[in-house]
């Protein structure tokens, strides 16, 4: 009895570590608390927690249950359940291979942040021009990036998935203790206060259809939805652990971290910046710039600046793992290749995908495609265009095709389903005319056609 009961917890506990460990990621850390900054702060904390408990909540519900019902990963599952829907799941496959190459430049970032403090040099990333300086470059990025890309390949080539979990249970814990205790230092700083009240208190005016899309295509990037991750952790998924609850935890870690993210970085971006919106706008630089310059002035701050990276690094690790390995698991089934030679191919790709970002920043910045430099258009055609369509198209496909009520059997197998209701009013009506609204939106703001 102590046995049975004991091993469905530790079922449960292994599913929950290891789609946080997908979901807890530089998009966390680093991509939350800069576009909490750019799009008004209390007003894109708010929408974001909305946004996370009914959408994040409805769609990852569906695709673990879409995972654990079928057995199988996104292209199969989506066959496996109607013939004619077998493209979102390959949709939906196109999107990792897209992220990880970019995702790997940052990871490289973070990488050399993390030597620099090794090295003693931490102080230096503290200046002004630092990391612009470093990002256009050319060669130095790319050597960071083969690093971690290198690191990640490795480690898939191998297959050490379990000595991934394993440290996963001793870093996520030592994550959140040090996320809470720099929170508190920046929150501590003298004129943070500002800062706080900028990130914690919603100012409606600030309110728009951009901050709406800004949240959503983030809540998609931080927990791994809409690309056919939680489908593929879903078809791990024992029947007997108790789904419902499984996604609240994993929301709760994910959404945790996030905040304090953005608790460390804002109040300090008040404190040497000034609330101006030029040095809240500073987008992708934030995490790079600000958090050198808290470390500087803390007692210890060296040796926090090398503990933070290195779990930054951490974070972004399993995160990077799980991306490479959905994509090289495609290329494996489909091509009829083994997986050595699949995870050449991706890598191939991938550097060569990396290598036109970091470009997009040094030698090739003057070329813009609508506006954007080729990493932001990255981030802006995975995030912002193909998971939305992708969301929407699964919310039609559980909503109409197949019908909640196949997944609301899924999910009652292991347990009440409490939030019933929520989930079929989101997947039915709320999700898809929100999704369709703000991707027409964006998609028009982009190209300038039309400005919200
Ligand atoms: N969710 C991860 C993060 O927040 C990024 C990621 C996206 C990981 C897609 C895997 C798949 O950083």
């Amino acid at each position: 009895m102590t046995n049975e009961k004991r091993s469905s917890f530790t079922g449960k506990l292994g599913f929950v570590l290891a789609a946080a460990g997908s979901a807890v990621g530089l998009g966390n850390i680093w991509r939350f608390p800069y576009l909490a900054a750019k799009y008004g702060g209390g007003i894109f904390l708010l929408v974001y927690i909305i946004l996370a408990v009914t959408l994040g909540f409805a769609l990852m519900t569906a695709e673990i249950a879409i995972g654990r019902k079928t057995g199988l990963s996104a292209i199969g599952a989506f066959k496996e359940l109607n013939k004619k829907y077998s493209f979102v799941g390959w949709l939906a496959a196109v999107i990792p291979m897209i992220i990880l190459p970019y995702y790997s430049v940052i990871g490289g970032w973070v990488t050399k942040y993390l030597f620099a403090f090794l090295t003693g040099n931490g102080t230096m990333t503290a200046g002004d021009e630092y990391f612009g300086g470093f990002i256009s470059q050319t060669a130095e990025p790319a050597l960071w990036f083969f690093v971690f890309i290198g690191i990640t390949a490795v480690i898939v080539l191998f297959g050490v998935e379990k000595g991934v979990e394993k440290v996963s249970k001793i870093m996520m814990p030592i994550l959140v203790v040090l996320s809470v205790g720099i929170a508190v230092y920046s929150v501590c700083l003298p004129g943070a206060m500002d800062g706080v009240r900028y990130y914690i208190l919603p100012d409606f005016s600030k309110f728009s259809a951009t901050t709406v899309l800004a949240a959503m295509g983030q809540l998609f990037y931080s927990m791994s939805l809409a690309m056919g991750i939680m489908i593929t952790y879903g078809s791990y998924m024992k029947k007997d652990v108790n789904l419902e609850s499984s996604v609240g935890q994993i929301e709760i870690f994910d959404t945790g971290i996030a905040f304090l993210a953005g608790l460390m970085i804002i109040p300090a971006v008040f404190v040497f910046s000034g609330g101006t919106p030029e040095a809240l706008g500073k987008g992708p630089s934030l995490m790079f710039v600000t958090l050198p310059k808290v470390f500087e002035t803390m007692w210890g701050g060296h040796f926090v600046g090398i503990l933070f990276f290195l779990l930054v690094l951490f974070a972004a690790l399993t995160s990077s793992i799980s991306l490479m390995e959905t994509v090289v698991s495609i290329v494996c089934d489909k091509c009829k290749i083994g997986r050595k030679l699949s995870c050449l191919i991706v890598f191939a790709g991938s550097v060569v995908l990396g290598l036109i970002s970091i470009f997009g920043y040094s030698i090739w910045s003057h070329i813009t495609i609508i506006g954007l430099q080729f990493l932001d258009f990255f981030d802006f055609i995975s995030n912002s265009v193909l998971m939305p369509v992708v969301a929407f198209l699964t919310c039609v496909f559980v909503g109409y095709v197949i019908k909640p009520q196949s997944l609301i059997d899924e999910v009652e197998l292991s347990s009440k389903f409490k939030r019933k209701k929520l989930f079929v009013f989101v997947i039915k009506y709320m999700a898809p005319i929100c999704i369709v609204l703000i991707l027409v939106s964006s998609v028009l703001d982009a190209f300038g056609i039309f400005k919200i």
